[in-house]
């Protein structure tokens, strides 16, 4: 592998520490990565998240899959390849946003266990939440909130994840949701007492 001393780059550091950051916000910088087909509820319930949070002072970004793909990562397609790459980027870029001292909340199907433990694997310790946002595949096909499904069973969509492209389920999320059983409300509480539990913000 080429280092970065074999690309003459050397590593610039911040002034304005991520300490200093957090110690002003109130709560720490991470990474809450939802994962899940389709129609599961990840941006639903990141929005919930989003919403409460913000009521609670807490500084939140909210970096959703078919936003970032309108965006930063529109050179993107649906390949293997392309998930990987877009997974890759969007985490580096919330591995900044830590550093930031931002609570960022990730909405993307992000299909492969090796991309998000690649994801988890560049933060720090503790920066990195993995929710599973789990909802069988005939309740997201049920719900097609975005009419995708059908096309995607009329063969008009190739490589859809859940009908003709994986999904491979996570391990050992930190959360693990049910939303075919909780509400979005529900969700997005035990998304939060468990960033209470972990030290990210404070309890209320
Ligand atoms: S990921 O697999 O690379 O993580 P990402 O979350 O960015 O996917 O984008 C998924 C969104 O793209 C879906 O919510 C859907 O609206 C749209 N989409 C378009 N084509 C596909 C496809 N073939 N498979 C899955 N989602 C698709």
């Amino acid at each position: 592998m080429i280092t970065a001393e074999d690309r003459n780059l050397i590593w610039h550091d911040v002034v304005i520490r991520r300490e200093d950051i957090e110690k002003m916000n109130n709560h720490r910088g991470a990474t809450v990565w939802f994962t899940g087909l389709s129609g599961s509820g990840k941006s639903t319930v990141a929005d919930y998240v989003a919403r409460i949070l913000h009521a609670r002072g807490v500084h939140t970004a909210i970096l959703d899959g078919d936003n970032i793909r309108q965006g930063l990562n529109n050179d993107l397609g649906f390949s293997h390849e392309d998930r990987t790459e877009n997974i890759r980027r969007i985490g580096e870029v919330a591995k900044l946003f830590t550093s930031f001292g931002t609570l960022n909340l990730l909405a993307f199907i992000s299909p492969y266990t090796t991309d998000r433990d690649h994801a988890r694997s560049i933060q720090g310790d503790g920066d990195f939440v993995e929710v599973y946002v789990d909802a069988p595949l005939e309740v997201a096909e049920e719900r097609d909130p975005k009419g995708l499904y059908k096309k995607a069973r009329a063969g008009i969509i190739p490589s859809f994840t859940g009908i003709s492209a994986p999904y491979e389920v996570p391990e050992k999320p930190e959360v693990h949701l049910h939303t075919d059983k909780q509400t979005p409300k529900e969700s997005a509480i035990q998304v939060i007492r468990k960033l209470e539990e972990m030290g990210i913000i404070p309890g209320e």
